[in-house]
């Protein structure tokens, strides 16, 4: 995409503009912001805002399926909120606002279902992680869970979409339904692309798996310093190497990938690694000090916005109403063409 585009007027309704293509994403509020949000998507939410029209949400509707304390979820939601805004979305640039304050993304939902097999959203990898995880509270959600995540995207009718590469899966099913609605129903969305970032899968502390709350495997960014430290002291390096005097694999080892994205001496560490130079102890440490001072000044803003919370509110009322009238045009045009007006 070339077109040099203008600074968003973020402020006022959002209307159609085929010159301004528009990036959406969503985030559950399913515990605090983490390392692979940040690295893996949110860095990209900020990058692309400058270029293009950016929505981004916080799906309270999809963290439903798996959060059933309600003051959790109110809490939650906020706090991702203040994540979000602490680690650089500008609500002067993008807009920011939380699912269930825009109710057409279930409506337009609904319709979506009518054109998805079922068959697509059993074999869906995550709903099968779902059931092993939850396996007495697999809802009715949890499977129309992709459905719903294309209703975000496409009710804007957004063509980039920043994700890690977890949701890779998610986004090729809406590609899948768009597909299907535009054959049953004529043309009307385009198909949604996933932008990666150059982190599309950072892995949790334990080295094996993806970084998630869910596993309980997370650097918590926005956490205290010594939390942050205890987190990265907790890491997984290279296991085979045993004795500080081994030689280590830098590819394998997590701390050292992780090192990449903070600091420009990612050869130097990796050498010292490989040559056993530096210890898995010096590298942790080493990483642990980089991460707290980099997130050092979004700890404060989250701090502050938290001691705020009717700004943060502010923020998420005005960016809901700021996509009301191109929601309803989408749901409007979507209701006429399959015949409910
Ligand atoms: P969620 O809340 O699990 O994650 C939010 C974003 O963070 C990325 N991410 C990661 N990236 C790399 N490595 C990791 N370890 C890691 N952990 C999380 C995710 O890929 C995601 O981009 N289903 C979505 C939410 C959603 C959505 C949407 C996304 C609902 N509607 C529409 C895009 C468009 C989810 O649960 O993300």
């Amino acid at each position: 995409m070339t077109t040099d585009l203008a600074a968003a007027p973020a402020r006022t309704p959002l209307a159609a503009n085929p010159a301004r293509p528009r990036t959406f994403s969503g985030i559950q509020p399913s515990g605090v912001v983490h390392l692979g949000n940040d690295l893996g998507a949110i860095r990209n939410y900020v990058a692309l805002a400058r270029k293009y029209e950016a929505i981004y949400c916080i799906v309270d509707y999809h963290a439903l399926t798996s959060t059933h304390e309600p003051d959790v979820l109110r809490q939650r939601t906020r706090e991702m909120a203040a994540g979000l805004l602490a680690l650089g979305l500008d609500p002067d640039v993008c807009t920011l606002f939380v699912q269930s304050h825009r109710p057409e993304h279930t409506e337009l939902g609904w319709l979506l279902c009518t054109v998805t097999p079922v068959s697509w959203l059993e074999r869906t990898p995550t709903y099968k992680e779902k059931v092993q995880q939850q396996p007495d509270d697999v809802n009715h959600g949890l499977l129309t869970y992709p459905v719903l995540q294309a209703a975000d995207i496409v009710i804007y009718k957004a063509t980039l979409v920043p994700v890690g590469r977890d949701q890779a899966a998610h986004l090729e099913l809406s590609r899948e339904i768009v597909r299907a609605f535009n054959r049953r129903y004529g043309a009307t969305f385009p198909e949604p692309q996933a932008v990666y970032t150059e982190a599309p899968t950072v892995l949790g502390t334990d080295g094996a798996k993806k970084m998630s709350k869910s596993v309980g495997n997370t650097i918590d960014i926005l956490g205290e310093p010594d939390l942050i430290r205890r987190q990265v002291m907790s890491m997984v390096t290279d296991t085979l190497r045993i004795k500080r005097t081994d030689p280590g694999r830098p590819e394998v080892c997590n701390v050292c990938q992780l090192h990449r994205f903070f600091g420009d001496d990612w050869a130097e560490i990796q050498d010292g690694e490989r040559t056993a130079r530096t210890g898995c102890v010096d590298t942790k440490k080493l990483l642990a000090e980089r991460i707290v001072s980099h997130y050092a000044a979004a700890r404060e803003r989250y701090a502050d916005l938290m001691a705020h919370p009717s700004e943060v509110d502010g923020i998420l009322e005005a960016g809901a109403d700021r996509l009301a009238p191109v929601a309803a045009a989408t749901l409007a045009e979507v209701k006429e063409k399959m015949g409910l007006r």
